[in-house]
Formats: C-alpha cells, sequence, structure tokens
C-alpha cells in the first residue's frame, strides 16, 4: 500500500490507543471518587477506542500493510471535577476528529478510495463522539456543583451498553 497512508494509518492506530489509555485513566478518575457508572461510561469507551485501533490494524493487514507500533504517552489525570473530565474528553475528540479528517484528506489526495471507505466510517463515528462526550459535559455544565444532580448522571451512565454512546436510548 501506499507509503504515505500507511503511515499515517499506523499514526492514527497510535492516536486510537492514546484515546484508550486516557479514557482508561478518567475511568480510574471516576470510580476512585465513588461515581460507577461515570467509571463504567469511561471503560466502555476505553474499549470503544480499542476498537478503533483495532480496526486500523486489520485494514494495514489487510492491505498487506506493515504495522508500526510507536509510542503512547502517559495521560495526565489531574483533573478538578467531573465537568473538567468530560469537558478534557470532548476537547479531546475533537482533536481526534482534525486527525482522522487528515488521513481522510490524504486517502482523497491519493485516490485510494479503499481507505477512504475506511476513514469515512471513522469521520461518522467522530460525530457520534463528540456529540456524547459534549452532552455529557453539558449536562455537568448544567449540575454545577449540585450532587443530587451529578448523582442522577451516574445512575444513567451506568446503563450504558457496549455500542451505544450513552446510557439512555441509543
Ligand atoms: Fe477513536
Ligand atoms: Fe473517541
Amino acid at each position: 500500500m501506499d507509503k504515505d497512508i500507511q503511515t499515517a494509518l499506523n499514526e492514527q492506530i497510535r492516536h486510537e490507543f492514546t484515546a484508550a489509555y486516557l479514557y482508561l485513566g478518567m475511568m480510574a478518575w471516576f470510580e476512585t471518587r465513588s461515581l460507577p457508572g461515570f467509571g463504567h461510561w469511561m471503560r466502555l469507551q476505553a474499549q470503544e477506542e480499542l476498537a478503533h485501533a483495532m480496526k486500523l490494524v486489520d485494514f494495514v493487514l489487510d492491505r498487506g500493510g506493515k504495522v508500526e507500533l510507536g509510542d503512547v504517552a502517559a495521560p495526565g489525570i489531574d483533573f478538578e471535577s467531573p465537568h473538567a473530565v468530560m469537558k478534557a474528553a470532548l476537547e479531546h475528540e475533537r482533536r481526534v476528529t482534525g486527525l482522522i479528517n487528515r488521513v481522510y484528506a490524504l486517502a482523497s489526495a491519493k485516490n485510494d478510495y479503499p481507505a477512504q471507505v475506511l476513514m469515512q466510517w471513522f469521520v461518522a463515528e467522530q460525530v457520534e463522539e463528540e456529540k456524547n462526550a459534549g452532552e455529557i459535559a453539558d449536562q455537568l455544565a448544567f449540575a454545577g456543583d449540585s450532587a443530587s444532580a451529578i448523582l442522577v448522571l451516574d445512575g444513567r451512565l451506568a446503563a450504558r451498553q457496549p455500542g451505544e454512546g450513552d446510557g439512555g436510548e441509543g
């Protein structure tokens, strides 16, 4: 496969593992503070990021490319509040969207149609990712310092199932 696309996909594999590592840290942050619903949401989020990484790994392998794994840096997980955690998650997803868009643009520029199809899935996925993180961040902003509101939200997030973004209707 095209070397530039291979490099970009390997970089994206690293970014997905970095995201998984970040959400793992956020999961621990919430679990440590006895907010198991948020912790559960973050645990599933970390698993989703690993699934994203594997999707890219499989694509590189299927195309006869070379998987080259880069370093995954430790995430900073020193947060002030649940709201600060979710704001950081949202900012992270926005950054990832920019990275995904760049890989898609490269696949387009190179007329690599299979890579374009793959990256279209990621483009659509990022809309969901930003929406889900943004919704929870907004709800925590409404909640402010209200412990009862935060606990209600914790209960709702505990219901998140694998494959969905929130604890609610889908
Ligand atoms: Fe991802
Ligand atoms: Fe994500």
